[in-house]
C-alpha cells in the first residue's frame, strides 16, 4: 500500500471483523517533534498474546492452519524504516489498540492520502459502529464523533446524497482547518 489512509482502512477493517461497536482513529501530527502517530483503538473481541505475536511476525510460526494477512507486518516494516515502530496492545474480551509511529519528515514516510475520504467511507459503510476520529496538529485538535448523527438518523440510509455530503463536510471542515498547508 502506498498511502497511510489505506493502511488505516485495513486496520479498521480488522476492528470491524472483530465485532467492535466503537472504533477510535487518532492521527497525531507532532510537527514540533517531527513525529506522526496513528492509533486505532477498538472494543472488539481482542486477541491473545500469542495471536498478537503471530500477526506481528507471521513468519515465526511455520505451522499456520489459518490464513494470516500481511497488512500489519508490512506497515510495521514501513514504520521501522522511518525510525518508527508499530505496537499492538490487546486483551481478549476488551479490545485492541494498534499504534504506529513514523519520523514525520522521513524521506520514505508514506503520504497520508485522502484521510477524510477514508473516514467517510468507514462511517457510512458501517451504520451500527460508532466511529471517533481525532486529528491533531501540534496543539490543535479536531474531533469527529458520529454517535449523534447515527442516533438521529437511525433508519435513514447514510449514503443518501444530502446526508452523505453533510457527514463529509463535518469530517472535512475541522480536518482542513488544521491540516498543514503545502504538505501531504
Ligand atoms: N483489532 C483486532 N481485533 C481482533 N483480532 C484482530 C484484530 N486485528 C487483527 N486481528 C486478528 O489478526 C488476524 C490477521 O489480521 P490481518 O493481518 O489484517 O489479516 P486478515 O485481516 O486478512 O485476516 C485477523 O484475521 C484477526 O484474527
Ligand atoms: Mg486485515
Amino acid at each position: 500500500m502506498k498511502e497511510l489512509s489505506l493502511h488505516i482502512l485495513d486496520i479498521a477493517e480488522n476492528s470491524i471483523s472483530a465485532s467492535s461497536t466503537q472504533i477510535t482513529i487518532a492521527v497525531i501530527e507532532d510537527i514540533v517533534n517531527d513525529r506522526l502517530r496513528i492509533c486505532i483503538t477498538d472494543n472488539g473481541i481482542g486477541m491473545s498474546a500469542e495471536m498478537v505475536q503471530k500477526i506481528i511476525d507471521p513468519f515465526v510460526t511455520s505451522r499456520t492452519t489459518r490464513k494470516v494477512g500481511l497488512g500489519i507486518p508490512l506497515l510495521k516494516a514501513a514504520a521501522e524504516i522511518c525510525e518508527g515502530f508499530l505496537s499492538i496492545e490487546s486483551q481478549i474480551g476488551l479490545g485492541t489498540k494498534v499504534t504506529v509511529e513514523f519520523k514525520r519528515s522521513h524521506i520514505d514516510r508514506m503520504p497520508m492520502g485522502d484521510l477524510p475520504e477514508t473516514i467517510l467511507q468507514l462511517v457510512v459503510s458501517n451504520p451500527k459502529i460508532n466511529f471517533i476520529f481525532i486529528y491533531s496538529v501540534n496543539e490543535l485538535e479536531h474531533v469527529f464523533d458520529d454517535h449523534l448523527i447515527k442516533q438521529e438518523l437511525i433508519d435513514l440510509p447514510l449514503t443518501e446524497p444530502s446526508i452523505l455530503s453533510y457527514i463529509k463536510q463535518e469530517i472535512e471542515t475541522g480536518y482542513f482547518e488544521i491540516h498543514p498547508e503545502f504538505e501531504y
